[in-house]
């Protein structure tokens, strides 16, 4: 694993080798593999990219033009792009299965294949590509290579571009904060705490804006518990920034925009943005609640990166973007960006939702791919998490929690309560996750917040998952043993999960039993919680079992996400859109009054006295 001595490569063209190194002495440097890398520099191949600038009236994100030549072209020729510019080439030893190829030390944000819309590119040896970067804190090169991702010979190395600030704040995403009243704005820049102060200027749309500072972390790479996060998958973070908006007016209109103020005095700024703030716990208004799981990210230029299958992830993003004036909270459960130890892809992530998640809350769970990692504690000890072991989901999201560490939380919203479940943490009776999960869904108050939604990345219900099915399970095992029992005695009305790539909605059911048949429409007392999988967010489809139970009522092998609307006290739509359409699929309704809540169900009611 260490160091195999031999440095074979010695790349001219002002390439240092290593640049992302941190300083705890795990350097890629250290870890050249012998063999595979071999320089292939040619004087006649070239590549050029333009422009020079980006990003000059203030953009984040813009469209560049990379031009090749190549003497001795192939079809497995393919272009990197890295940033920072100063790279390595060199070739590391793959540490375990989650690094994939191209086994470069220097990971490349993404790469794209020479002869991409460039059919003659094998007989002229000529190209070029329209590729979409983003601002992340540093420039920009581009590489030619030859011998396919497998076998990557540099050919030739373009010259740097960068934006013009690279240090500028970007990709506000908004969270609701511990209390209803206050809205929590967390965005990354490349400015320390001893460079500027950071701090958000915010106010009513119109009126008279305020300053509110703003807290800074970061994290380095001895914070990563493994490769490829820790090794050829860092990438410096730069700095996660979080202010408070508090004392907020329900449902007014607010404008807020990212400041740093340099120790001259001069101010940089982020463009402006909009948000609505959040109604009052109780409030009876028109409230509309998206959530799905497993999202991730892709490039919009038809990029490849590592970790690069969620094909579905920009139609969901493309849907939510254009109904955006009628949602007013989203619930990503788990698997945010599917990084998995490449670091880089964290700020394709926080880009890609960015107009979402600047707009409206973007509430975020925890997921196998945020936390998983043998030996640091996660209750599963796979390696999903790439190495990252929580700390980027951890980081770059703010959520309510009283530890970001143990990612569960409640969070209320209008006539909803929400309590959000960590999976990747045991919940059995006798855990702290436990009490939490009984103390967030004894505590709403159901005449005020008749709407309890359970939200969890894996199936800790019902799903007929290919999976589940092969196991007997239907479920994570161990999902609903004990939790059943507190979702019937506290009437959680829907429990939502990722992870299974599909959707599934099943009938108000109980131990395994449908007490009562599915239908689009349910009135009167609550029976049970009906439990639906809304993971079909992006990552590539999850088949279902054959097996046919009785609970399941409707399946989609599709991309989608669910938008409950809550119309009043009495009156709760829950509907299955696809993204490639936004068209509903699946629905349902429920319609109660109050007394309906308090009504008994099985198992749901401590007896009444027989003493008169
Ligand atoms: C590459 O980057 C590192 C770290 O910023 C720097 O120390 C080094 O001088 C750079 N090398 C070149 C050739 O620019
Ligand atoms: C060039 O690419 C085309 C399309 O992929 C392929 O059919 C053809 O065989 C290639 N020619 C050479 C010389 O590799
Ligand atoms: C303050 O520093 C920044 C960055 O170094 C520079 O661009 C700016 O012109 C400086 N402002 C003043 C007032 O000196
Ligand atoms: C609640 O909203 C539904 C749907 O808009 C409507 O049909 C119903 O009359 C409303 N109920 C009350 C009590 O306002
Ligand atoms: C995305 O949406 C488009 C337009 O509806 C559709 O043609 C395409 O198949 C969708 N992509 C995926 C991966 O579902
Ligand atoms: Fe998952």
């Amino acid at each position: 694993m260490r160091s195999h001595g031999l440095i074979l490569l010695a790349i001219v063209l002002a390439l240092y080798c290593c640049s992302t190194t941190g300083h705890n002495g795990e350097q890629p440097l250290s870890k050249i593999a012998i063999r595979k890398t071999t320089l292939a520099t040619t004087v006649a191949a070239r590549i050029r990219a333009s422009p020079l600038v980006l990003g000059l009236q203030g953009q984040t994100s813009e469209w560049v033009t990379v031009k090749f030549s190549h003497p001795n072209p192939s079809n497995d020729d393919w272009v990197g792009v890295f940033s920072p510019a100063n790279f390595s080439a060199t070739t590391c030893e793959k540490e375990n299965f989650r690094e994939y190829e191209p086994l470069l030390c220097t990971a490349p944000i993404k790469y794209q294949y020479a002869n991409y819309k460039n059919d003659d590119y094998n007989k002229t040896g000529r190209g070029s590509l329209k590729l979409q970067l983003i601002n992340q804190r540093a420039d920009f090169s581009f590489v030619l290579f030859s011998g396919g991702i497998s076998n990557p010979k540099l050919v030739a190395v373009s010259n740097t571009i960068s934006f013009a600030n690279p240090k500028a704040p970007v990709y506000p995403r908004l969270a609701q904060g511990k209390s209803w009243n206050e809205m929590a704005v967390t965005w990354t820049s490349g400015y320390s705490t001893e460079e500027a102060v950071p701090f958000v200027e915010w106010g009513e749309l119109g009126g008279p804006q305020i300053r509110s500072a703003a807290g800074t972390l970061t994290f380095s790479r001895a914070h990563m518990c493994d490769s490829p996060a820790r090794t050829v998958g860092w990438r410096d973070p730069g700095f996660i920034h979080t202010s408070f908006l508090k004392d907020l007016w329900p449902n007014l209109l607010y404008t807020y925009k990212l400041g740093h103020r340099l120790y001259n005095g001069s101010y940089i700024w982020s463009q402006s943005y909009t948000f609505r703030a959040s109604p009052y716990p109780g409030q009876d208004s028109l409230q509309r609640v998206v959530i799905f799981g497993d999202m991730g990210k892709a490039e919009a230029d038809g990029s490849n990166e590592y970790n690069n299958y969620q094909p579905g992830s920009l139609n969901t993003t493309y849907q939510l973007i254009k109904d955006l004036k009628n949602i007013d909270i989203v619930f990503h459960i788990g698997d945010l960006s599917y990084a998995n130890g490449y670091l880089s892809q964290w700020d394709q992530f926080t880009a890609q939702v960015e107009p979402i998640a600047s707009t409206v809350p973007y509430m975020v769970g925890s997921g196998n791919h945020e936390r998983d990692w043998p030996g640091t504690g996660s209750f599963y000890a796979n390696m999903d998490s790439g190495g990252e072991c929580g700390v980027l989901a951890e980081t770059m999201f703010y959520v309510p929690a009283e530890n970001r560490q143990k990612f569960w939380y409640k969070t209320d919203f209008g006539m909803f309560r929400f309590c959000i479940v960590d999976t990747e943490h045991d919940w059995r009776p006798g855990t702290e996750q436990y009490k939490f999960i009984e103390h967030c869904l004894s505590t709403a108050d159901r005449e005020k917040q008749p709407w309890l939604i359970f939200l969890a990345h894996r199936v800790l219900g019902y799903s007929s998952g290919e999976f589940y099915g092969i196991e007997g399970t239907f479920q994570e095992p161990m999902g609903r043993d004990s939790l059943q029992e507190l979702w019937q005695k506290y009437k959680v009305d829907i429990a939502l999960y990722g992870h299974v790539h599909n959707y599934e909605r099943t009938c108000p059911i109980y131990q395994s039993t449908c007490v009562r048949e599915a239908a689009h429409h349910y009135t009167g007392p609550f029976e049970a919680t009906t439990h639906v999988v809304v993971g079909g967010g992006g990552s590539s489809l999850a088949k279902f079992t054959p097996l046919r139970t009785r609970w399941s009522y409707y399946q989609d092998y599709d991309f989608g996400f669910v938008k409950l609307t809550a119309f009043n006290q009495s009156t709760l739509l829950l509907e299955y859109k696809k993204s490639r359409d936004g068209l509903v699929y699946d629905y349902f309704t429920i319609t109660r009054d109050y007394r309906d809540i308090l009504d008994c169900a099985v198992d749901s009611c401590s007896k009444t006295s027989m003493s008169s």
